[in-house]
């Protein structure tokens, strides 16, 4: 006999109105320009592929759970101890825990625009939400934030889509503020920003997240790690899944940490492609925010000279059709003139200046 079941109607209240977290486009195949997802255009080190193929032997065996050698090289890394450092499968995953464990009410805080993770994962745990808006300059709101409340407050630096950084000394200042943790994520450090991680070691309301999916070249291996006082990790590994890093993952993050002289050759190099790119968009008398991370955000302008929501949805389409892909968030005052443009290798780049030449031609 067939038996029906109403999944939605039976899910737990807040999973039935959770809208789940809407990634950028992975188009199959390799003739797109990708400049939507802030992935790096280099392969990591050919160190990561080795230490991968090693550990295919060892696939019938558990990985070990807490990534302990991992732990070490990140400690030894940013000098702290391994007992202030935790893995997660990509620091999306971590970003999760750290709701789970420190959540509660009046809601978990996040500046607007930000990572769009960050309502969902609050969602995923039945949370509210604090919402503190940033201003068109986009200068940090302490004293907004302090206000909220929040038990819990993700703050992402350089911010994402802006590319904007704040000065350890805002940071600071923002952690004398809150009552609450004060979670810095640190996706996009390595492009040029300045870490909070130091202040792990007067503030013990800081969580810094990182994550080797961009500047490490391994989105795709997933891995990210979180550094705090001793008493939030011990919280956070009690919440984890008990193998939340395989061997594959654990063995190829280790290998991309050690390899030094590749990281820095690669990250360079998107460093100045940005640069680049940026001073191009400068002589077409475009808008864009100072960015320290691999993206930069931009408000086109047609050949008319202006610039908004329909001119730059216009150019997100136009560049599409030429397959070119970036991303375009059209919900947000503050966002929907702009585009954001990932930084790939320097042909990407020639590709896309030469697609918005030849847009604003025609549009
Ligand atoms: C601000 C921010 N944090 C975290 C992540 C996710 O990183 P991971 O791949 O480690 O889950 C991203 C990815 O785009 C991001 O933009």
């Amino acid at each position: 006999m067939r038996k029906e079941f109403d999944a939605l109607n039976r899910a737990v209240p807040h999973v039935r109105q959770l809208h789940a977290y809407v990634p950028g486009e992975q188009p199959e195949g390799f003739d797109w320009v990708k400049l939507n997802t802030n992935e790096s255009p280099y392969s990591p080190s050919s160190t990561v592929s080795e230490a991968i193929a090693a550990e295919l032997e060892s696939l019938r065996l558990y990985p070990e759970p807490t990534s302990a050698r991992l732990r070490a090289a990140i400690g030894e890394r940013f000098d702290l101890d391994s007992r202030q450092v935790i893995l997660g499968n990509g620091s999306d995953n971590l970003l999760d825990l750290l709701v789970r464990c420190f959540a509660g009410d009046p809601g978990v805080g996040h500046t607007v625009p930000s990572y769009s993770l960050y309502p969902v994962v609050a969602g995923m745990s039945g949370q509210g939400l604090l919402s503190v808006p940033f201003g068109r300059e986009m200068e940090l709101p302490i004293e907004e934030m302090a206000a909220s409340g929040a038990p819990l407050f993700f703050l992402t630096n350089p911010n994402a889509p802006t590319g904007v950084s704040f000065g350890r000394e805002t940071i600071e200042a923002a952690l004398q503020s809150v009552d609450g943790l004060l979670v810095v994520d640190e996706a996009y450090i390595d492009f040029g920003g300045e870490t909070a991680a130091p202040l792990l070691k007067e503030y013990e309301n800081l969580v810094v997240v990182r994550t080797f999916s961009k500047s490490y070249g391994l989105a795709g291996l997933r891995v990210g790690y979180a550094m705090a006082a001793p008493g939030i990790i011990e919280m956070l590994d009690r919440v984890r899944d008990a193998y939340n890093l395989d061997r594959i993952a654990q063995a190829g993050a280790l290998a991309a940490i050690l390899d030094v002289a590749d990281f820095e050759k690669k990250r360079n190099a998107i460093i100045a492609t940005r640069e680049r790119i940026r001073s191009s968009l400068d002589g077409l008398g475009w808008f864009t925010y100072p960015s320290a991370a691999n993206f930069l955000f931009t408000e086109p302008r047609n050949v008319s000279g202006e610039t908004g929501p329909e001119v730059a949805a216009n150019l997100f389409a136009d560049l599409r059709k030429n397959r070119i892909l970036v991303r375009y968030f059209p919900d947000h005052p503050l966002t929907c003139s702009f585009i954001r443009v990932s930084v790939g290798t320097d042909a990407d780049m020639d590709s896309f200046l030469t697609a918005v030449q030849s847009w604003q031609n025609h549009a």
